[in-house]
Formats: C-alpha cells, sequence, structure tokens
C-alpha cells in the first residue's frame, strides 16, 4: 500500500535532513537584502558621529555640507527637538538620542544627518559640516561608574546625580549566606565577561518611503523584530500602525545586534518626510562595530561553596553591568540583568543569589543577547568556571564533580533556587556520551605524558542549561507587548499550502523548518509548503526572533495551527464520505474511516472540497485555513555537555584548539542537518570569544575595536572539526516536544574553551584567566607578568 505519510514519489514527509528551501537563492546570489532595494527617486543619508566619547555640543554649522553639490538636506538634533524625534525610547524603559542636542555620551554617537542623491555626496558632505565639542573627562570603567567623583553621562535627567541605573536580585539572600557560612569548602573568583559585539556580515540599515499623499510608511530594514518594531514606530513617529509596513527581507545575520531600533532607522524615516523620496542609509562596519549594541560586559564576582567531598551546595554572586551610555538592552521587562539568574547551571543546589548593579558609562549603548537568551552567556560562563576552580581546590576531576552534582533526571521538573522551573533533561546521559566521544581517561592520560615531557596540553568540560522561548505573557512582555506569536495556515483547493509566520529568519532555516513541521502535522511535503515571513503585511504579529525562541514559540505555533486546520479537515472529509467525524480516523495526510482503512481522503482531496461544492456541516466555512497565536506556558530548556582539548604554545602563548565534542540536547529534532549548522556556528564564535575578541576602550573613551583589523572574527582557519552528537529529550509542554538550538554553542562553549586553556596552565598554579585568552595573555600569565590588555 502507498505510504500516506509520503508524497507522489514515496518519499517521508516531515522531520529529517531536508535541504534548505533557502539555499539556491542564497548560493547563486539571488538573496535580497536591505542594500539591494532600489526606489525609484531614492536618496542617500549618511550619519556623521562624534570623533570624541564626551562632550557638550556648543555649535555646528552645516552651510557648507548644504551646498555640497547633490545634498538635499541636513538634518541636525535641533531640527529633531522641533518635531519632538529627538530622543526615542529604548527597550528598557530609558531613552537615546537620536541626533545629539545638548552633549556627546560616547565616541561615534549620531550628531548630524546629510541626504543626498548618492551616498558619496551624502558621505563627502560629512567632512563639511563643522562641529564645535567643549570635550569632558568621560567615564569608561565601570568600577569607577559609582565613584563620588565620577562625571554624569546622564545629567540631562531631572535630579541624576550618578551614573547607577538599577539594583536587581534574586534568589534567597540569607539562606544562601548561611550555606555558605556552615560550608567545609568556599571558592571565589572575579570572572569579567568583556564586552564583545554581535558583528553580523550584513551591518545595519534601512530603506524608508513615506508617502505624503496615503500616509503611509513602508520600511525596509535589518530586523530582528519586525511587528514591534512597527509598534514602536507608531509610538516615537506618531504614525498610526495600519500606516505602517515593515519589510525585513533577507537578513545576513543577526545574533541580537538587530533587535534594537537604532538612530539610523529613525533618521531615514525622518529624511523620506522631510524630502518627500524614499531615503536609503546603509551603515559600513565601523559604524556597526563602534555604535550599535554590544553584548556582555559583565564584571561578576562569583563564589561556590561545597563539603569536602565535592557537593555543590550554593553559588552567590555580585554583578556589575556596565550599560553603556543609553540603557538599551533588550530583554523581558521585569528582568533589568535578562535571564542572568540561571547561573544556578545544571546543578542541583540548596541555596543562590545574585545582585546585579547596572550602570551608565561614556560607551555605545547596547547589552544585547549575543546568540543566546538574555545574559545566559554570561550565567553558565560564571558558573562552569566556579566549577572549575572548585574542581581544582578540591584536586577532583572536573567530570567527576559535574557528575556528582548534575541535577537527576527524575528530579524534572526543576524548580532552582531563583524561580526557574527546569522542564525537562537528562543531564548524566549526555555528559557521558560526550566523555565516551572525546575518549576522555585517554585524553587525561595523554595529557599526564605530555606533562611529564613539559608540553602544555588542556582539557575543558562544559556543562551547560539554556532558557530559551520567551515568553509566557504572565511573565514576559518587551515594552508592554506580550512575547507570544501568531500563525496563519492556507491550504490552497489544490493542497499546496501557506504558513505566514512573526518570527524572521536571518539565517536559520525558518522557511525549511516551519515547512518540516506543517509537513509532518498535516501530511502535504514541506516542497508544497511556502513560508511567509518579514513583513508586517503580510504576517501575524508577533515578538520575532532572538533569544532562540523561533521554535520554542513560533514553532509550537505552526504546530497548533497545522493541526487545527486537521481537524477542520476531519469535518469536511466526514461530509464528503458521508459519515460522522468522530468515526474517523488520521493517519499521516489523511483522513479515513475506522475499520475500513481504503475510504479515506486525503489533506489535497479535502482542501479542493472546501473551496468546491461539497455540502459543509453546519459551522464549517469553505476554506482550509486557520490561525493561533501561541502563549507558551514555560521556557525551554535545552542543554548540552561539551569538551575542548587544547594545545598551548609555551614559547608564545598561542592556543590551538585542537578538538571540540559537543553533546546537544534540544528536544526533537526537526532538521538535523540544520541543527549541525546551527551548532557550528556557535561554537565558532565561542572560539571567537574565548581566544579573540573583545572591544577595548582607552581612557579617552576611544573605541579600540571598531574595524575586523582589531575586532577578530574567527573562520575556518582558528577552528577544529567539529565532533557533535546529541540526545533527545523532549520539552513535555511543548506541542511536538522541540526545544531551540540556535544559541546553545555560543553559550556554551566558551567556558569549555576557557576550561581547557586553564588546565593547560594548571602546571604553573593558574586557576583563571579573563577573556579573550590572547597569545599575549597566556604568555604573560605563563611567566608571571601583569595581565596585557
Ligand atoms: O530563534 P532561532 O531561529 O534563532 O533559533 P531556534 O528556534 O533554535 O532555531 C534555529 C533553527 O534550528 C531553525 O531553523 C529551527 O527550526 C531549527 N531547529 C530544529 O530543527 N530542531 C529543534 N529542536 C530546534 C531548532
Amino acid at each position: 500500500a502507498p505510504n500516506p505519510a509520503a508524497d507522489d514519489e514515496g518519499r517521508p514527509i516531515g522531520y529529517g535532513r531536508l535541504q534548505r528551501k533557502e539555499d539556491p537563492r542564497f548560493v547563486r546570489g539571488r538573496g535580497h537584502y536591505v542594500d539591494d532595494i532600489t526606489l525609484p527617486g531614492m536618496l542617500h543619508g549618511a550619519i556623521l558621529r562624534s570623533p570624541v566619547a564626551h562632550a557638550r555640543l556648543v555649535s555646528i554649522d552645516t552651510t557648507a555640507a548644504l551646498a555640497h553639490p547633490g545634498v538635499v538636506a541636513v538634518i541636525t538634533g535641533a531640527d529633531l527637538l522641533g518635531l519632538g524625534l529627538a530622543w526615542a525610547p529604548t527597550l528598557s524603559a530609558d531613552v537615546q538620542a537620536v541626533l545629539v542636542t545638548d552633549k556627546v555620551r560616547f565616541q561615534g554617537q549620531e550628531v548630524a544627518f546629510v541626504v543626498a542623491e548618492d551616498r558619496y555626496a551624502a558621505r563627502d558632505a560629512l567632512e563639511l559640516i563643522e562641529v564645535d565639542y567643549d570635550v569632558l573627562p568621560p567615564v569608561v570603567d565601570a568600577r569607577k561608574a559609582l565613584d563620588a567623583d565620577a562625571p554624569v553621562v546622564r545629567d540631562e535627567m531631572e535630579g541624576r546625580t550618578d551614573n547607577h541605573i538599577f539594583d536587581w536580585e534574586a534568589g534567597n539572600k540569607a539562606e544562601t549566606d548561611a550555606v555558605f557560612a556552615a560550608a567545609d569548602v568556599v571558592v571565589s573568583q572575579e570572572i569579567v565577561y568583556p564586552r564583545s559585539h554581535p558583528a553580523p556580515m550584513e551591518t545595519c540599515g534601512a530603506v524608508a518611503d513615506f508617502d505624503a499623499v496615503t500616509g503611509k510608511l513602508t520600511l525596509y530594514e535589518t530586523s530582528q523584530a519586525p511587528h514591534a518594531h512597527r509598534t514602536l514606530f507608531a509610538m516615537v513617529a506618531g504614525i498610526p500602525e495600519h500606516k505602517i509596513r515593515i519589510v525585513s527581507p533577507d537578513i545576513g545575520g543577526g545574533f541580537g545586534n538587530k533587535v534594537g531600533i537604532y538612530p539610523g532607522y529613525i533618521l531615514a524615516v525622518v529624511g523620506s518626510i522631510v524630502t518627500g523620496k524614499p531615503v536609503k542609509w546603509m551603515e559600513d562596519r565601523s559604524e556597526n562595530l563602534m555604535s550599535t549594541s554590544f553584548a556582555r560586559d559583565y564584571i561578576m564576582q562569583g563564589e561556590i561553596a561545597a563539603t569536602k567531598d565535592g557537593r555543590i551546595l550554593a553559588v552567590r554572586t555580585k554583578v556589575l553591568a556596565d550599560h553603556g551610555a543609553f540603557n538599551a538592552t533588550a530583554q523581558p521587562t521585569k528582568y533589568p540583568a535578562g535571564f542572568f539568574h540561571i547561573f544556578t547551571g545544571s546543578y542541583d543546589l540548596q541555596a543562590a543569589h545574585c545582585s546585579v548593579t547596572g550602570v551608565y558609562t561614556n560607551k555605545a549603548p547596547g547589552g544585547v543577547a549575543y546568540a543566546c537568551s538574555f545574559r545566559v552567556t554570561e550565567a553558565v560562563y560564571l558558573v562552569e568556571r566556579l566549577v572549575d576552580i572548585l574542581a581544582a581546590k578540591l584536586e577532583m576531576d572536573p567530570a567527576e564533580l559535574r557528575l556528582k552534582n548534575l541535577i537527576k533526571p527524575e528530579q524534572f521538573p526543576y524548580p532552582n533556587k531563583t524561580g526557574w522551573e527546569y522542564d525537562s533533561g537528562d543531564y548524566e546521559r549526555a555528559l557521558r556520551l560526550s566523555m565516551k566521544m572525546a575518549g576522555y581517561d585517554d585524553l587525561r592520560r595523554e595529557q599526564q605524558a605530555k606533562r611529564d615531557r613539559g608540553e602544555l596540553m588542556g582539557i575543558g568540560i562544559s556543562f551547560f542549561t539554556e532558557t530559551v522561548g520567551a515568553g509566557p505573557r504572565k511573565h514576559m512582555d518587551i515594552v508592554g507587548l506580550g512575547m507570544n506569536d501568531g500563525a496563519e495556515l492556507r491550504v490552497h483547493p489544490t493542497g499546496k499550502a501557506v504558513v505566514r509566520i512573526s518570527v524572521q529568519s536571518q539565517g536559520q532555516g525558518h522557511e525549511t523548518t516551519f515547512a518540516q513541521i506543517v509537513a509532518e502535522e498535516i501530511g502535504i511535503p514541506p516542497e508544497d509548503i511556502d513560508v511567509v515571513h518579514g513583513d508586517t503585511d503580510q504576517t501575524p504579529f508577533g515578538l520575532g526572533t532572538y533569544g532562540s525562541r523561533s521554535t520554542p514559540v513560533s514553532g509550537a505555533a505552526v504546530a497548533l495551527v497545522a493541526r487545527k486546520v486537521r481537524e477542520k479537515a476531519r469535518f469536511i472529509a466526514a461530509a464528503m464520505l458521508e459519515t460522522r467525524p468522530e468515526d474517523l480516523e488520521w493517519e499521516k495526510g489523511r483522513w479515513f474511516v475506522k475499520g475500513d482503512p481504503s475510504v479515506g481522503k486525503t489533506i489535497a482531496e479535502i482542501a479542493m472540497g472546501a473551496y468546491g461544492t461539497v455540502a459543509l456541516p453546519e459551522g464549517i466555512d469553505g476554506n482550509l485555513d486557520a490561525e493561533v497565536t501561541y502563549d507558551p506556558p514555560n521556557l525551554t530548556f535545552p542543554f548540552g555537555a561539551y569538551i575542548c582539548v587544547v594545545d598551548v604554545d609555551p614559547g608564545t602563548g598561542h592556543v590551538t584548539v585542537r578538538r571540540f565534542v559537543a553533546v546537544d540536547d534540544c528536544g526533537t529534532r526537526i532538521n538535523p542537518m540544520i541543527i549541525e549548522g546551527q551548532v557550528h556556528g556557535g561554537l565558532t564564535d565561542g572560539v571567537g570569544m574565548a581566544l579573540m575578541q573583545f572591544i577595548e576602550f582607552d581612557e579617552s573613551g576611544n573605541n579600540l575595536g571598531g574595524s575586523f583589523m582589531d575586532y577578530l572574527i574567527p573562520t575556518a582557519m582558528e577552528v577544529p572539526d567539529w565532533e557533535t552528537g546529541y540526545t533527545v529529550t523532549p520539552s513535555p509542554h511543548h506541542p511536538i516536544g522541540a526545544k531551540g538550538i540556535g544559541e546553545s554553542a555560543t553559550v556554551g562553549s566558551p567556558p569549555a574553551i576557557v576550561n581547557a586553556v586553564v588546565d593547560a596552565l594548571a602546571p604553573f598554579g593558574i586557576t583563571h584567566m579573563d577573556m579573550p585568552c590572547t597569545p599575549a595573555r597566556v604568555w604573560a600569565a605563563i611567566q608571571g607578568r601583569p595581565r596585557p590588555p
């Protein structure tokens, strides 16, 4: 008998290693990005940026720039003040200057906007704007931001005399202090997660097209969250929401960099309103690195308490969070430190407590989740470094220490000490699998033999639990918008379908995997299902893609909308077969009569019936469509066990990542090939963060990482052949049991790499090293010299 769960050629449908539907257009250069958009009469914008980090704006003279050939308009902060657009709300209940009106607060801040007939004229005219700055001393080091004599970054705010933004805590302090006081062993360490940058291949940009006759604004934007942006634009610009269309075409990587609304987007809109023409603004690489959202920048004082035989009891930490000049971090409103309170990790603790203090400094704003779910990266790095430092202190093997303390499968759903409920897990299985794949015991023997010869080899483990899929509306919103997602599914008369989703792919392959989910649920082959996303006029409302939330939230919406269509199809099939709906049974792609499988209707036949002349039952209308909005009951908690092997050259301090084993568990796996691709990318990011990249500032607030000459991007040269494995522990509350995977590897790999480097350096008595472990830093550590920058 033909397999109903297959298409006409007998191929299976649903989950599996399906090649990506989007790749034919990407590999042939047919992707369509914001900078590919050219509209009739389009003008080009360019932003003048401040060369200094902190200065009063004395005057701006735009006369010469306006006289430059091709220049159509020059917009300053004073112009925006007149329009009420000089300041825009951030995603964290603060405001950010669109153009400077009073003073500059970070190097690279937006000072003026030139609109010209081409991009060269616009950029040339920037040089003709004369700005008089009265330079002020900056506050660059977050540790000094709360000093009594620190310059006040945000003195425009009424009554503000310091740089303090917020204090936030989670867990129980008294309980935790009591456990620490009674513990046999306590280790402490200051652990810094340096400022880094998502640095997507495509920088940020927009094309704004305001039609003065219809009052409609069409904005093509590099956005990870088109619907949320539309609502914010309606609120900021005063244009009614139904008159705004946001289009996010192909996006060349986001990684958190394209969540916020940058001044450049707003300036493109203002430029279009002022000139009556479409205006394109595309930033260059240095603008992206210097002015758009950075990530991390957490100074963490961590402590871990244990019994002398290695039972971990509690973790506590005090964090100083550098938020730059404007509090523009992106996370659910209730959680100013994001999901940092998952720093309890994967261990069964008696108590935990964290407190986080956010401060302003004269640096670019941001604090976005660079390929992670709202600070889970910082949290995992903290706890996984502390566990290794504890292992060194107890002279225990770090794998053994972890195995002894991991939460056990029967403890799920596991309520941790800071308010999370981990949905499901089998941690020991994942760690044991990674050890087996790595040949852990052999590696330790090899290491010992090398140590005896004076060679430096390190083995680093990290075990992580992520918290992804924000989130339940009763706990989570961003600027008041509940973090839910919609999905709409239409099956056309011939049985081909289109599913419209509210998340926005930036390269993760949603056009493939979301079609696979529908295929699995209603039995139409994935190639017959078109996935529409990234256009607010074409898709249902939802909060977009970041924090690996697409599969946990939108993927669930898609599964449910397909089930709704399937249920509707049952009634139509019953009418077609002249039987009762309850007498039908489902097998992939087909409703058939219980006890008589030869009598049935496929989804395609039912679709034709729905749109055709079949007499429909009461309450069923003549289509095969459905829509849902999904409110997740909880987040999903993917996890993984990573083992990294490094060799360190004692002469140069150079670290080579020789092997890397990554075992991930993201519940039900939709497309294993895409999952592996996501993991490979995240692991590569991790090598960048752990060994190569950070954004430093000098004492004047000059950004020293403003180009790819200084901010290093890992390539195939720096990474090994990744060895990936998996376990499958489905999420009990997700309709198909899937958890997110997009960011697991970025979260889990930096601690594994740093743990390996520190392990290699153990013969020198080294127990901690701050990222990035550059050759200069490693060499200095070996030599017992002070750490270079
Ligand atoms: O939100 P984002 O798309 O960045 O992250 P994600 O939800 O973790 O998904 C990344 C990609 O992996 C998507 O194409 C997913 O559909 C796919 N995926 C999968 O095939 N199976 C899973 N269990 C999770 C994700």
